[in-house]
């Protein structure tokens, strides 16, 4: 049984802070601080370069890989770190369709977050005019995947309302047209368990700076299936992708292994601070991750809609069609989301309308949720939200 009071321990949570936004950027593991300074200090400061060898800072891109395939359900060695998101979904993309050479269309939904569309709308751009995006609601996707979809190029879970697809539904879906699939889980790793290599994805990728805790700009990952992790074209044909870096040839050849789908020098301070907060998932069971995550967001969805009626539940009500996210539409969200961050009680804003809270029961519990239910009540009740403070934008909302 996972002890969530152990795992909240672990985590340096300002006092008086509630904090429902670890789908966007998850809190301070208590234990990067020294995993900084050791890194810094006794790898950097004294080690310099040896470092690369002797601290194993060049492994740390398939050792961190290899302990985020155990969270996602991926086979061991088939998961590397490194990059940014977007630059991850690009090369997933474009390695996919060279596997699908003779077929031109990319499918995605509306409901994926805005930067794979644009990484997907760069990169057929640079490849053709006639290879074509094309975008149909979310609820559309499965009747849309006709033998023209080179590939599916999906967000798990939809980065505003939580609604989750169902992967291994429509992964077979596409594989039964012939087409193959870029899973993007960054609102799903760490949220739920994940069974990629039962799924039979193809390509996966994730960002490990929200429910896994590894802090603002923590390095990416990428997935790619068995049957093609050694034959993929990385397309970033970085040097640390080589089969032979350090030989320095001049043309490219792809090591072999998930290796290739490395571009250049890991942020190896990030890594090590993503390593630390990893720790946090030892003993951890998902599936009990799981039913915590459920039973918080049904205690919450209950608790708002009994108190405060001008908020209409933007996820799905049915759990199972839920990532670990709860979304409100609000006419005015962004002034309430304000109202609330004064009040030490963060969740998020997405335009146009929504108020959204991430549930990771690592560091939440029904004692959260309540005080969160009570602030929105006292907030909605007294119009609290309705200042001009409240409704002046910050850049990053
Ligand atoms: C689903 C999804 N994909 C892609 C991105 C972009 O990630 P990055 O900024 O790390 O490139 C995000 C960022 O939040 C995201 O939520």
């Amino acid at each position: 049984m996972s002890d969530f009071e152990a795992t909240k321990a672990l985590f340096d949570l300002p006092d008086g802070m509630i904090y429902l936004d670890g789908n966007s950027l998850g809190p301070l593991p208590k234990a990067a601080a020294a995993r900084v300074a050791r890194t810094v200090t006794d790898e950097w400061g004294k080690m310099l370069i040896t470092g690369w060898n002797k601290a194993g800072w060049m492994a740390q891109p398939t050792a961190i890989g290899d302990r985020i395939a155990r969270l996602i359900g991926a086979e061991p060695g088939h998961v590397v770190m490194g990059d940014t998101l977007s630059i991850k979904v690009y090369q997933a993309l474009a390695s996919a369709l060279e596997l699908n050479p003779h077929r031109k269309v990319v499918l995605t939904d509306s409901g994926n977050f805005p930067s794979d569309i644009y990484m997907a709308e760069g990169l057929l751009k640079s490849l053709g005019k006639d290879y074509e995006l094309r975008v149909v609601a979310p609820e559309d996707v499965r009747k849309n995947i006709t033998e023209e979809i080179a590939v599916t190029m999906l967000t798990e879970v939809d980065y505003r309302t939580g609604r989750k697809h169902d992967m291994k539904h429509l992964t077979e879906r596409a594989h039964a047209a012939g087409a193959l699939t870029v899973w993007d889980l960054a609102h799903s790793a760490g949220a739920f368990p994940l069974h990629l290599a039962e799924t039979g994805a193809d390509f996966a990728v994730g960002c490990s700076y929200k429910y896994l805790n590894g802090g603002p700009g923590a390095p990416a990952f990428i997935y790619i299936a068995p049957q093609y992790r050694d034959h993929a074209h990385t397309v970033l044909n970085g040097w640390l992708g080589h089969a032979t870096p350090f030989a320095f040839p001049l043309e490219y050849t792809p090591a072999t292994g998930v290796d290739r789908m490395r571009i250049g020098t890991p942020a190896v301070v990030q890594m090590q601070i993503l390593d630390a907060a990893l720790d946090a998932w030892r003993g951890v069971d998902l599936n009990d991750l799981r039913a915590a995550s459920v039973a918080l967001s049904e205690r919450l969805i209950a608790g708002v809609e009994a108190n405060c009626p001008d908020l209409r539940l933007a996820s799905p009500r049915d759990p199972e069609q839920r990532g670990s996210q709860v979304s409100f539409h609000f006419q005015d969200a962004y002034a309430l989301c304000q109202a609330l961050i004064a009040r030490g009680i963060i969740g998020d804003f997405r335009a146009p309308d929504i108020l959204r809270f991430g549930i990771a029961p690592l560091y939440i519990g029904t004692a959260e949720i309540d005080a969160a239910i009570a602030a929105i009540s006292e907030i909605i009740k007294g119009r609290l939200w309705d200042r001009p403070e409240w409704k002046t934008r910050n850049a990053v909302t």
